[in-house]
């Protein structure tokens, strides 16, 4: 097919697969740019041909577990590199604590050349090419990607393709006047057509960056800049801008990242008379980039940001034979977990929540509560509506509440970008702070404090309960607080997008395993939440889910149900005690309290919750959550990458001395035996390990089982998979045949 071409087989397959597509795509956006396209297939395989082999081996092994990704064993975390431990290599160092914290997903915010000052946070790059040297350099990424997978995590940057720093090469010899380069970007000679943009382009920094266009002195011209005056937009009409980006975040990924962060995915297309927003242009470029690494880099993953109303962002998931992003951040969520954190009332997030449960299992959502950016209110306003709740007079309401202005509000958070015009500002702050944990700390209030934790744990358990990918912001395991030291920094302090991304505090998280204070009670909390959710199938993203009526307007209930195991979870936003007046029959095992609990008329205390669970023709069980590697190395043992080579990830992550007990324990003495199936029966050393962990008593009687069953419990089980190898901590289960 590729006549011509000396190209190794494994590419030429993986090429040939896309081909069609991809030259249909490319001719289609390019005109029919033969010489483009060509270059651009060339250049696909001189990183293929770059890619080292151990990262090779990794996208074999992927490739044959393609839902490596997706179990409910993940956990990430968004973090600065500088922040936490000030270099790539300090946070090698510190992989430890991000293991203890249960990670397998880090996600560090850019880090590549990026001008002081005129930086972004890092999203205004200069270099796609080079780190900034403070933090280190591209082998001291490559060693931490190493390092990463060789401990069973995966590694997530950003690749900031809409847009370069004024300082980027390009940009300067644009800036120069080569007109070669200036194509990449958009110039005009005067402000006529960008002012015809104007008309119909919303702002994305009101306040701090108003306009879409900024004056460029050297060159006498005009340039579209979107977000800062010194972030330039990208022409992506201009096949030379898509060919070289492409190969910038190719080269990214044979650094070892594995997930690329594709940041404001719905801009990079722009077009007069139109918002320049997830324009179809935008859904061809992502599918390019899409089937770009899959034959490169198919272990990589792609993760869109789409900070957009859900009808947009679903489509970013494209269709099952021309898929685009593997995973999506499920911003309105996270947005209308804060309206009912500052309206104590439900029924929007319920309804939001509806409209998740309607899509396929398959999506791959991100949940988060907080990250680096702003909480924006994209609110469903026309469901507020109903409840006299009108869009800016709301977003007042919310802005007061959660910065402290609020009757009976302990929030401490701060305005982003106040635009006057349209009463649009939106939120800064951490978990803690605007949870009420600052105020309370600063009044030494503990009653206080007590509430703002008990808040804090259950939006964290709420966040557990989705299906998706949970991503924790970095010191919100230990309830970080604000960091107002920005205010003072001239670099920094016109974006309030500081306050909530101050270092993180070393010497609070050694109080860690003290659950006397705040540090530790949160990170312990969080870590027996987190281990819950890997341990139960029924957190599996696979799960069905539903809206329960508690018939009170304060309490979020959803349910799961996955493979005979029905969990009931029950969320109070109220800062009062509340009831859910349900009325189940089965009886329910509180998996928190690890007691029988009756699912009628649940009471919860302020900002309580419960996780109520019950099984089906089976005993209440944990299985042994995977780690990724065990996922990629058990049932496809061949397929992992082989241990011998030098910088070559290990099957086995590296593991503490009583996770080794437990193994060896558990494998008997042929340590060569292949890693443990996702299910197995668990060993008493395992066992105490847990017990130990957990603090639990494992030898409690199991939950009676119910036996009658709805026939919609009925119908959903004749649905499910036949059961899965399990384990138990109650007593022997047969083991049963079947796999993920
Ligand atoms: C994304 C980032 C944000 C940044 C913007 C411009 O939205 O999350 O922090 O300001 O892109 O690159």
């Amino acid at each position: 097919m590729f006549e011509g071409k000396n190209w190794e087989p494994e590419f030429s397959e993986r090429l040939a697969k896309h081909y069609d597509e991809l030259k249909w795509l490319y001719a289609e956006l390019y005109h029919n740019d033969q010489q483009a396209f060509e270059y651009f297939c060339d250049m696909l395989y001189e990183y293929y041909s770059q890619r080292s082999p151990i990262l090779k081996e990794w996208d074999q092994a992927r490739e044959k577990v393609p839902e490596w990704y997706k179990g409910n064993e993940m956990l990430g975390m968004l973090m600065y590199t500088n922040c936490f431990a000030g270099t790539l290599k300090g946070v090698k160092d510190h992989l430890d604590y991000l293991k203890e914290c249960g990670l397998n997903y880090l996600h560090l915010m850019p880090l590549l050349e990026s001008p002081a000052g005129r930086s972004d946070g890092g999203y205004a790059v200069a270099d796609f090419r080079k780190v900034q040297p403070e933090l280190g350099t591209m082998e001291d990424l490559a060693a931490l990607g190493n390092e990463c997978h060789s401990q069973g995590m995966c590694l997530c940057l950003d690749f900031v393709m809409n847009h370069t720093s004024e300082d980027h090469e390009w940009a300067k010899r644009a800036r120069a006047g080569e007109k070669e380069y200036q194509d990449r970007y958009f110039f005009y000679d005067d402000w006529t057509i960008p002012n015809e943009f104007e008309k119909t382009v919303p702002q994305v920094f009101p306040q701090t960056a108003p306009g879409n266009f900024s004056w460029c002195e050297e060159a006498g011209k005009v340039v579209m800049t979107t977000f800062y005056p010194y972030q330039w937009d990208l022409n992506y009409a201009n096949p030379v801008v898509f060919n070289d980006m492409t190969a910038d975040m190719l080269n990214l990924c044979n650094h070892g990242v594995d997930i690329i962060r594709l940041d404001a995915t719905p801009y990079i297309w722009k077009e007069l008379g139109t918002d320049c927003r997830n324009l179809p242009q935008v859904h061809t470029l992502v599918r390019l980039m899409r089937m770009a690494s899959e034959v490169v880099c198919p272990g990589t993953l792609l993760l869109g940001e789409v900070v957009m109303e859900p009808s947009k962002v679903v489509p970013y998931f494209g269709t099952i034979e021309k898929p685009e992003c593997h995973m999506l951040y499920n911003v309105t969520t996270m947005a209308s977990t804060w309206h009912t954190v500052a309206t104590h009332d439900v029924r929007l997030l319920r309804h939001q929540m509806e409209a998740v449960f309607e899509l396929p299992h398959d999506y791959t959502f991100l949940n988060y509560l907080r990250c680096h950016d702003d909480i924006g209110w994209g609110l469903d306003y026309n469901f507020l509506k109903q409840f006299g709740m009108e869009e800016v007079a709301h977003k007042k309401y919310l802005n007061d509440y959660l910065t402290g202005k609020g009757y009976n509000s302990d929030a401490r958070g701060e305005l982003y970008n106040d635009d006057p015009r349209l009463g649009d500002a939106r939120l800064c702050g951490t978990t803690a702070s605007l949870c009420g944990i600052e105020a309370a700390e600063y009044e030494g209030d503990q009653e206080k404090l007590d509430k703002g934790i008990t808040l804090d744990i259950m939006l964290h358990a709420f966040l557990f309960t989705q299906s998706g990918i949970p991503v924790l912001y970095s010191g919100d395991e230990i309830g970080q607080k604000n960091d107002y030291t920005y205010h003072e920094n001239e670099l920094k302090w016109d974006d309030s997008r500081y306050l909530h991304r101050g270092d993180f505090d070393w010497e609070a998280a050694k109080k860690r395993h003290d659950t006397s204070t705040r540090e530790g009670r949160l990170f312990t909390a969080l870590r027996t939440l987190e281990t819950i959710r890997s341990e139960y199938e029924v957190f599996d993203n696979e799960a069905d889910t539903w809206i329960i009526e508690p018939y009170n307007d304060h309490i979020l209930a959803i349910g799961r149900y996955y493979n005979g195991e029905k969990l009931l979870s029950f969320f109070n936003f109220s800062d009062s005690v509340q009831t859910a007046w349900v009325n189940e029959r089965e009886d329910y095992f509180d998996l928190i309290t690890e007691e029988t609990r009756a699912a009628k008329a649940v009471e919860l205390p302020p900002y309580g919750f419960a996780w109520l669970m019950t099984t089906f023709n089976k005993p209440m069980v944990k299985r042994h959550a995977p780690t990724l590697n065990e996922k990629l190395s058990s049932d496809e043992k061949e397929a992992a990458p082989a241990e011998a080579e030098k910088p070559a990830p290990k099957k086995r992550t590296r593991k503490t001395k009583a996770e080794k007990e437990a193994e060896a324990a558990a494998k008997g003495a042929d340590a060569d035996k292949p890693a443990p199936k996702k299910r197995t029966r668990k060993t008493k050393a395992e066992k105490e390990a847990e017990a130990a962990a957990k603090g639990a008593d494992t030898d409690k009687p199991a939950p009676k089982k119910r036996t009658r069953k709805t026939k919609a419990e009925k119908e959903a089980e004749a649905k499910a998979a036949p059961p899965e190898k399990i384990t138990t901590i109650m007593g022997a289960v047969p083991p049963a045949e079947g796999s993920d």
